[in-house]
């Protein structure tokens, strides 16, 4: 069957989310590779660590067993239209999907905030793809307002049935370490759903009594868009700090996310940290995975420079082992490889801000 080369649909009897897991709308998603990044391990300091790349689903980026889910509960509910906002992966997947299903779907996304890639691949599938002068925030109003008024099926991260697909990760992840948990999992932190999805995951292997404890899973956002970590530094976690979002990794430009609460909730049953990366660090941080020879996006670089934080205030310690999540492909913002590796990323006073160390370890990749 279809559904069983699916790293989603194989673990059809923890999703009770479709009448007939037959009807499930996949391209195979999943069932992605664990890498060890043995030089990056050592420049963070830490003897051990994996990299579980979620870029290396069939559009490049995690979304995918998120959107195999949804998608498949949007087809069986016999919706004709499914629509999202999107920093771009979002729409690369839900577009993707909608097509397989035969549904019609509607993007919308920042203009010239978005990486070519990424837009290129909602019109190729065949959204229709609406570019709209505001930021990611804005589009997800926008959208809010006309999922209301039309029969449209909202694919956001607040679609629960994403997470659901979204929490998949963590089983396969399990499977390949031989349901040996890591002591530590970090993701990047956008509208802050992956997160929670995966902390579920792992929750829902302990309460079966397949694991003894579960990973501490730390969010990192870019600093120029920190809304989780200031909520948490400022009110210790009681109300969203909004911010003006702005980096270069625009994947998680994202200055009011949705799933907060949720993440939050993660951080805290898990035991994990939020922390933040300035561009620079990401930016190091990516050409360092992409010298090991598996690259990733910019958003997903947010991981090693987190984690190299973590392992200098002594929450992260050498011995433990560490996974990860890479959440898109290299090829999905190669504008952003090709500035950086040809200085022109930062502006003069931006590369004063590289610290000495990384200016060395820059020469030398
Ligand atoms: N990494 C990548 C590559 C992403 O595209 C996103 C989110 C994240 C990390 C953050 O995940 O939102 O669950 O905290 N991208 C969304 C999009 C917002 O529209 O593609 P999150």
């Amino acid at each position: 069957l279809p559904i069983d080369q699916s790293g989603v649909w194989r673990f059809r009897d923890l999703l009770p989310i479709v009448d007939n897991p037959e009807n499930a709308v996949t391209l195979r998603e999943g069932n992605t590779p664990l890498y060890d990044l043995p030089r990056c391990a050592k420049i963070a300091g830490i003897d051990w660590l994996l990299a579980k790349h979620q870029g290396m689903n069939p559009t490049g980026s995690f979304k995918d067993t998120g959107m195999t889910a949804a998608l498949s509960v949007a087809a069986e509910r016999n919706y004709e239209w499914v629509a999202c906002a999107s920093t771009g992966n979002t729409s690369a997947a839900m577009a993707a999907y909608a097509a397989r299903a035969g549904l019609r779907s509607i993007v919308f996304i920042p203009e010239g905030k978005i990486a070519w890639g990424k837009l290129s691949q909602s019109m190729d599938y065949g959204a229709l793809t609406i570019q709209l002068k505001t930021d990611f925030d804005g589009c997800v109003r926008i959208l809010t307002d006309l999922v209301n008024r039309f029969p449209i099926y909202l694919l956001n991260s607040v679609n629960p049935y994403r997470l659901e697909g979204q929490k998949t990760p963590a089983f396969e992840l399990l499977e390949q370490l031989e349901w040996q948990v890591p002591e530590h999992v970090i993701v990047p932190g956008g509208n802050l759903a992956n997160g929670s999805a995966l902390a579920k995951g792992f929750t829902e292997m302990h309460h079966l009594g397949l694991i003894p404890r579960i990973p501490k899973i730390s969010i990192i956002q870019a600093e120029g868009a920190n809304p989780l970590f200031r909520t948490i530094e400022e009110n210790g976690g009681r109300e969203l700090i909004p911010v003006k979002a702005n980096t270069r990794a625009t994947a998680i430009r994202i200055g009011n996310p949705a799933s907060w609460r949720k993440a939050l909730r993660a951080l805290r049953t898990t035991g994990g940290w939020c922390e933040q990366a300035s561009e620079q660090e990401i930016a190091l941080a990516k050409a360092e995975i992409g010298a090991e020879g598996v690259g990733c996006e910019p958003a997903s670089a947010v991981t090693l420079a987190g984690l190299k934080k973590l392992v200098a205030q002594g929450k992260i310690t050498r011995e433990e082992r560490v996974v990860l999540v890479l959440t898109g492909h290299t090829l999905k913002d190669s504008t952003y490889t090709i500035d950086y590796h040809r200085g022109e990323l930062f502006n003069e006073a931006e590369n004063a801000q590289i610290s000495p160390a990384d200016q060395t370890l820059h020469a030398a990749l």
